[in-house]
C-alpha cells in the first residue's frame, strides 16, 4: 500500500484535505494524525474490522485496548454507559486535553476495541486536527499511539512513516507534537479514581479538583510477576530504542553526572557507542559519549515534549547502550520517569 502523506495546517486544517482523510476512516481505512500528546493510529472506533487493522499494523497485542476520541462532550452518551460524578468535574477541568478518562462501556463499542474489558477508555484532544477529522467523519475515532508496538510514541510525522510507511493509508502531517508524551489516563469507573497512566495532566492537578487519587503500583515499579496492571498496555515492553538504555540515580545532580562519565569510559573500552541523555544542565559536564540534551530540568514540559524524539534519535545515531539521567517523580516528573523506566526495563543503578 502507498501511504499518502499530507501536511495539514494545525490552526486552519484544510477541508479538502480533512475531507478525504474522513473518506478513509469511513469506508474502514487507517489514518495517522496529530494530536498535542502523539502521533495517533486512528480507525472506525465501531467497526471491529477496523480495529483489527490497527492491531495489524502497529503488530499490537489484541488484548490491549485502544482509546475512543471523540470532538464534543455529547458524543460521550453514545459509547459509555455511565457518568460518574469524578468524571464530570475532569472532564469540567481538562477537556478538550491531555486526559484520557475509563467508563463503563456502552453496548455499541466492540470487544475488538476493548480488548475484550467491559470499560472503554475516552479522550477529547485539543488538537484542531484531531478535532476536524473526528467531527467530519462522524465517528469515535479508535487512536493508539502511531508507532509500532513496543516502539517509542511518534511526536513528528516522520516517525510515524518510519514505522508504519507502506502499513496504513494516509499521514496527516501537522508537525510536531507539544506535549510529546501520551495522555495521562485516569480510571473514573471504579469508587475511588486510579491513575493508570501519568501525563502532562498531573497528579497534583487532578487531585486538586477531585481529591486524593490512587496511582497504580506499574506506574513507577515494575509490575510483579502474576500481578496484572490496570492498564493491560503497561505491562508490555515499551518505549524502548534499539539500544539498551540504564538509568543512573543519586543523590544529587553532580553525582549522577560522575557515575554517567565511569560508565561511560568502561564501555568506550569494551568498544561500545554509547548514547548519554542528559539535560542543559549537565550537558557540558560529559567529555565523552554521544551526549544528547532532552530540555531544561527547570521546565520540566521541555523534557516531555523531546523524550521520544531523543530516543529514537540514538537508534537513528546506532548507539549500542544509553545512560540516562533521572529526574524527580513530582509534577510531569512522574510521567518522564514512567516513560525513561519503561524504555529501559527498570534498570537503574544508585549511586
Ligand atoms: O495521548 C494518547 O493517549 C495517544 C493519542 C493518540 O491520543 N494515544 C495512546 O494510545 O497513547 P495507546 O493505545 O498507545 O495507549 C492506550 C493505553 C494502553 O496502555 C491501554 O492499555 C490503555 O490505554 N487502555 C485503553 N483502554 C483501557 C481500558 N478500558 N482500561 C484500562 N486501560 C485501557
Ligand atoms: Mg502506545
Amino acid at each position: 500500500m502507498k501511504t499518502n502523506v499530507q501536511q495539514v495546517d494545525c490552526n486552519e486544517p484544510q477541508e479538502d484535505v480533512i475531507a478525504q482523510a474522513a473518506a478513509i476512516l469511513q469506508e474502514g481505512g487507517l489514518v495517522a494524525f496529530p494530536t498535542e500528546t502523539v502521533y495517533g493510529l486512528g480507525g472506525n472506533g465501531l467497526d471491529a474490522a477496523a480495529c483489527k487493522k490497527i492491531y495489524e499494523a502497529k503488530g499490537r497485542p489484541s488484548d490491549n485496548p485502544l482509546i475512543l476520541h471523540i470532538s464534543h462532550r455529547n458524543e460521550l452518551e453514545r459509547i459509555v454507559s455511565n457518568v460518574p460524578e469524578a468524571a464530570k468535574k475532569i472532564m469540567d477541568a481538562f477537556w478538550p486535553g491531555p486526559i484520557t478518562l475509563i467508563f463503563p462501556k456502552a453496548d455499541c463499542v466492540p470487544m475488538e476495541t476493548t480488548g475484550g474489558l467491559d470499560t472503554v477508555a475516552v479522550r477529547f484532544p485539543a488538537h484542531k486536527v484531531a478535532q476536524a477529522l473526528i467531527r467530519r467523519s462522524g465517528l469515535p475515532i479508535a487512536a493508539p499511539s502511531a508507532n509500532s508496538s513496543g516502539k517509542p510514541s511518534p511526536t513528528r510525522a516522520s516517525h510515524v512513516e518510519y514505522d508504519l510507511g507502506g502499513k496504513i493509508a494516509m499521514i496527516l502531517d501537522g508537525g510536531s507534537c507539544e506535549v510529546g508524551l501520551e495522555s495521562t489516563i485516569l480510571d473514573v469507573s471504579v469508587k475511588q479514581p486510579i491513575l493508570l497512566r501519568p501525563g502532562a495532566i498531573t497528579k497534583e492537578m487532578i487531585e486538586k479538583v477531585i481529591g486524593p487519587i490512587a496511582v497504580d503500583a506499574a506506574v513507577l515499579e515494575k509490575p510483579q510477576e502474576g500481578v496484572a496492571p490496570k492498564a493491560p498496555g503497561m505491562k508490555y515492553t515499551h518505549y524502548s530504542p534499539k539500544a539498551e538504555v540504564i538509568l543512573v540515580a543519586g543523590n544529587t545532580l553532580e553525582a549522577q553526572t560522575q557515575e554517567i562519565c565511569r560508565l561511560v569510559e568502561e564501555q568506550l573500552a569494551l568498544g561500545k557507542k554509547v548514547g548519554i541523555l542528559a539535560t542543559e544542565q549537565t550537558k557540558d559536564a560529559y567529555p565523552k559519549g554521544i551526549v544528547l540534551s532532552v530540555g531544561d530540568r527547570q521546565k520540566l514540559e521541555t523534557i516531555g515534549a523531546n523524550l521520544f524524539k531523543v530516543l529514537r534519535k540514538f537508534d537513528f545515531l546506532g548507539v549500542n547502550i544509553i545512560f540516562s539521567e533521572v529526574f524527580d517523580t513530582t509534577g510531569e516528573g512522574m510521567a518522564i520517569m514512567n516513560r525513561l523506566n519503561k524504555a529501559a526495563g527498570y534498570h537503574i543503578v544508585k549511586v
